[in-house]
């Protein structure tokens, strides 16, 4: 098939490359013209495992291609995909100003008829916008499905190659007949594809990023709560997760969720509530993220006392989460700037945020090109994001770089008690250190 995608970031790059990978011709489109000059020069812009040599292959064997001529693409194209980005406006709610402008200029390229399918995550009832914006400028035949996308930064490759379920949502259904095709080779293990109607597609979305934030949010307390209590929050984690109503996934307490998705989604639906329907469980949610991201901090300056000049903390770990280089709303932006307002120097590294964090920090924070680096001379190490390569360290290498043998780990990777063995001081989240 013919497809177009519109917006080549983290969603439209992911799924036109997979899309190609299964034989379907792909034009990738942005306006941003450094990113498809890149995406020209063989160069992807943004760390996803796996992504760069799949893009390469199929640009090389013709069936990917880079552009910023949104028309020229949608001419060439039978299924055009919205993949731009829907962010927060100052009142929380979700701004959709690129998507209908994207629908707008898709229905003035119409040449025949097109499936124009929106990826974006955007609130309930946008699809009938993005109808109504192709309705009043083109007589061409037109469907518009809404195909919410479920992957994960950091297994966005796998996550599309293999969903759990691709959602449809449309009643057009020679357009979901057409989409059933395209989707079929990602489903052969036999996970479903949903079909609904756009408004219960759009809602699915939000309702899953919900489901995800609320159960960070709610063992982040629980671990508060182990903290001021005495109890462990990894014992307990393992007690809840062994009950199969709760499941042992993502109840892993830390230093709260970010992204480019959860804290943005969150808002996005309690402005859809609004007004007349309060959604407090959300709101308790967001609140308690905020909450969260400060407490590494909090142990800092319990140590160190709350004036930190003069000290100086080694990070590891900037992007949101491991293997990815996105800091959209990560929570080390706030540990990090909470570390700097208290007077701190801050030394940090990152395998692969680095270029993001001098974007974010400037030269306000030095920059180390390995992580035993980053230890030179600083009173103690924070581990803000688990990456995998920093879960077995060599201890005693970075006593001898630390001044003090401090580490206070956001993410509970190491063990309290082998730390304690090799005499560190050890803090983490909602655990006995000691
Ligand atoms: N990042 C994720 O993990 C993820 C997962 C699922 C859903 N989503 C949703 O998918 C959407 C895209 O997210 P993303 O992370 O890929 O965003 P992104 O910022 O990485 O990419 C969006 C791209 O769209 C381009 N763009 C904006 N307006 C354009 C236009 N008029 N024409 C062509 N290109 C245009 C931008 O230049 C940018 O490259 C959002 O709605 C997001 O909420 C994201």
């Amino acid at each position: 098939m013919n497809l177009a995608i519109i917006g080549t970031g983290y969603v439209g790059l992911v799924a036109g490359t997979c899309f190609a990978e299964s034989g379907n011709d792909v034009i990738c489109v942005d306006i941003d013209e450094a990113k498809i000059s890149a995406l020209k020069a063989g160069k992807v812009p943004i760390y996803e495992p796996g992504l760069e040599e799949l893009v390469r292959r199929n640009t090389e064997e013709q069936r990917l291609s880079f552009t910023t001529d949104l028309k020229a693409a949608v001419k060439q194209s039978s299924i055009v995909f919205i993949a731009v980005g829907t962010p927060q406006n100052s009142d929380g709610k979700a701004n959709i100003e690129q998507v209908l402008a994207t629908a707008k200029v898709i229905a003035q390229a119409m040449n025949g008829s097109k499936i124009v399918v929106n990826k974006s995550t955007v609130p309930v009832g946008t699809a009938d916008e993005i109808h109504i914006v192709i309705k009043d400028t083109t007589t061409h035949p037109f469907a518009v499905v809404s195909n919410p996308e479920f992957l994960k930064e950091g297994a966005a490759v796998e996550d599309f190659m293999k969903p759990d379920r691709v959602v449809l949502g449309s009643e057009d259904s020679q357009a979901i007949a057409i989409l059933k095709e395209l989707y079929e080779p990602f489903v052969r293990t036999g996970n479903p594809i949903l079909v609904m109607d756009a408004r219960s597609a759009e809602m699915s979305k939000y309702a899953a990023n919900a489901m995800l934030a609320t159960k960070i949010s709610f063992i982040n307390e629980i671990a508060s709560l182990c903290e001021k209590t005495g109890a462990d929050v990894g014992e307990v984690r393992r007690a809840i997760g062994l009950d199969r109503r709760i499941g042992p996934h993502f109840i892993f307490p830390g230093v709260g969720y970010g992204g480019s998705c959860f804290p943005k989604d969150i808002r996005a639906m309690i402005s859809m509530g609004e007004p007349g329907l309060e959604m407090p469980l959300l709101r308790a949610v967001e609140q308690v993220n905020e909450r969260q991201k400060s407490v590494l901090v909090e142990k800092v300056k319990r140590h160190f006392g709350p004036d930190l000049s003069g000290r100086t903390l080694a990070v590891w770990g900037l992007s949101f989460k491991p293997r990815t280089d996105d800091m959209r709303d990560a929570p080390s932006v706030t540990v990090v700037e909470s570390l700097l307002k208290a007077g701190a120097q801050v030394q940090a590294y990152d395998p692969e945020a680095m270029g993001e964090a001098k974007k974010l920090f400037g030269k306000r924070i030095r920059y180390s090109s390995r992580n035993y680096d980053a230890l030179k001379g600083a009173d103690a190490l924070l581990i803000v994001t688990e990456w995998n390569e920093f879960r077995r360290p060599n201890f005693q290498h970075i006593k001898d770089l630390l001044k003090n043998s401090v580490i206070f780990d956001g993410r509970n990777i190491y063990d309290p008690g082998e730390l304690r063995r090799l005499g560190f001081t050890y803090y983490s989240i909602g655990r006995k250190d000691g």
